[in-house]
């Protein structure tokens, strides 16, 4: 008889795919004024969806929850999901358009973005089939391009089945105190960690957070990461050196990656270090979900 093999605990994500609609342009335009840009291209995005890919690459087995519309974009965002190994069951297809966003990246790599929710404003309220998604993953990730209500809906429903929330505060914005009190874990950039707490300075800043929540990993950029536990000393990472070619959704590939390794069970240091690694290899290559590296990358280089 041949023993089934132990699947670690799956990943639920909660959150939004949109269509990323990226021009290339020398300088952006300004109000009133039209530019000729370089070279444009359409890539499957939105915090929610990238992270989700970003587990599926790592290793996860990934669910994703949420909505894309019934246009052809909506098709693309599910066949790229897809294409990544994660399941869509219980992403909805929604009357209307997807989710997008339009992004202008000028000649010294700065960008300006539009998001426009579209179906991902949908999603307010969770379904019972969604619910035992989230009851039967080891870990819910969460970011905040749904409506507020839904997110909470989800760590709330995770909270009620011991599930572990995971939550990317971004776009950052001031969080409701019944959200973080069924927050497990925040992971806010260093720029989030700062317009949440109050505090310039990273440490302070999460020191600031524990208040909230019972654990923070602040991201850096090329600095790395701090991890930060009540009661415990702060613990900081350097990020590993990368050739930086485009660091959009670096951070999705982290957090991604870091569920997939806390839901092995590595210890918090280990992971930190696999998320660091994956994270580096994502900035350099370009765009989102088509930079996220598989498993055999990210052990290559956490080595
Ligand atoms: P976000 O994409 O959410 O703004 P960060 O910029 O903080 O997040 O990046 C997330 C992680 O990606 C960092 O903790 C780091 O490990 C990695 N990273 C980001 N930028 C670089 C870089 N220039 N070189 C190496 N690693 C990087
Ligand atoms: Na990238």
């Amino acid at each position: 008889m041949t023993a089934t093999p132990v699947r670690p605990p799956g990943i639920a994500v909660l959150g939004s795919a949109n269509m990323d609609l990226v021009a290339y342009v020398e300088k952006a335009p300004s109000r009133g004024e039209t530019v000729t840009g370089q070279s444009f291209r359409t890539v499957a995005g939105g915090k929610g969806a990238n992270q989700a890919i970003a587990a599926a690459r790592a290793g996860g087995a990934v669910a994703m929850i949420g909505a894309v519309g019934d246009d052809d974009f909506g098709r693309r965002l599910r066949a790229a999901l897809e294409g990544a190994g994660v399941g869509t069951e219980r992403l909805r297809t929604a009357p209307g358009p997807s989710g997008i966003a339009q992004i202008v990246v000028d000649g010294e790599g700065h960008n300006a973005i539009v998001v426009v929710p579209g179906a991902n404003g949908t999603v307010t309220e969770l379904a019972p089939q969604d619910e035992a998604v989230i009851g039967a993953a080891g870990a819910l990730l969460l970011q905040l391009e749904l409506p507020l209500a839904g997110v909470l809906a989800g760590a709330r429903a995770a909270r009620a089945r011991g599930v572990r929330t995971v939550l990317t505060p971004a776009p950052v914005q001031p969080l409701p105190d019944e959200l973080l009190a069924v927050t497990d874990l925040l992971v806010p950039n260093e720029h989030e960690a700062a317009a949440l707490s109050g505090e310039r300075d990273p440490r302070a800043a999460a020191r600031t957070l524990l208040d909230a929540v019972p654990e923070v990993v602040v991201t850096l950029g090329a600095e790395g990461c701090l991890h930060a536990v009540r009661g415990r000393e702060l613990l900081t990472l350097p990020a590993l050196t990368a050739d930086v070619v485009d660091t959009t959704a670096a951070g999705d590939t982290f957090v991604g990656a870091l569920a997939v390794a806390l839901g092995e069970g590595r210890a918090t240091a280990d992971a930190l270090r696999w998320a660091t690694a994956a994270s580096a290899l994502s900035v350099e290559l370009p765009g989102a979900s088509t930079s996220m590296p598989d498993r055999a990358a990210i052990d290559a280089r956490a080595s």
